[in-house]
């Protein structure tokens, strides 16, 4: 894997991974999408079937099988809240890259945006109250954070692309 993106909903992670993969002519998965392939249901309806308990498990199991893939993936907002998920981020040679917003920023796209159970009836209190309990299992397993509030996604695209064109010079003078 070349590059995992994670951070809360809404923090940008599908839009930024379009758009690096469009500029680096890279293969990108979504595991929010991939999830909704391999279950053959929505998102939601996976929360009204079997909780979020039963999502975790799927998600874990959609994780598990992109795990070799060569190219850029965009995790859920909860993927790192599980151990093992982290330790199969951990364990691939991606660069991993947390993606931070502002709670009134993720509030106001959340407003926008539908299709998230654990979205839904968020304001800007409780989606900080959320960040900070999510924080430290994002912070386990990341590489660095960028700060996303005053970039555009094209500008958030472009500077994760240096830092993955600086790693790869790194790793060339590593390897000699
Ligand atoms: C979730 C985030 C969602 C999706 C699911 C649960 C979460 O993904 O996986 O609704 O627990 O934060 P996005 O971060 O892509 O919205």
């Amino acid at each position: 894997m070349q590059l995992i993106l994670i951070g809360f909903m809404g923090s940008g992670k599908t839009s930024v991974s379009q758009l690096i993969g469009q500029k680096l002519d890279v293969p990108v998965l979504d595991l929010d999408q991939v999830i909704v392939e391999q279950a053959g249901k929505t998102i939601p309806e996976i929360f009204a079937d079997d909780g979020e308990a039963g999502f975790r498990e799927i998600e874990h199991r959609a994780l598990e099988s992109v795990s070799d893939f060569d190219g850029i993936l965009a995790t859920g907002g909860g993927t790192p809240l599980r151990a093992d998920n982290r330790e199969l981020i951990k364990n691939t040679d991606a660069l991993v890259i947390k993606l931070q917003a502002d709670a009134s920023v993720i509030n106001d796209r959340l407003k926008n945006q539908s299709g998230r159970p654990l979205g839904d009836g968020l304001n800007t209190s409780s989606i900080e109250a959320m960040q900070e309990k999510r924080d430290k299992f994002y912070d386990d397993c990341m590489d660095m954070v960028i700060d996303t509030d005053e970039l555009t996604v094209e500008e958030i695209a472009d500077k994760i692309i240096r830092i993955m064109a600086g790693q790869d010079e790194r790793r060339k003078i590593s390897w000699g």
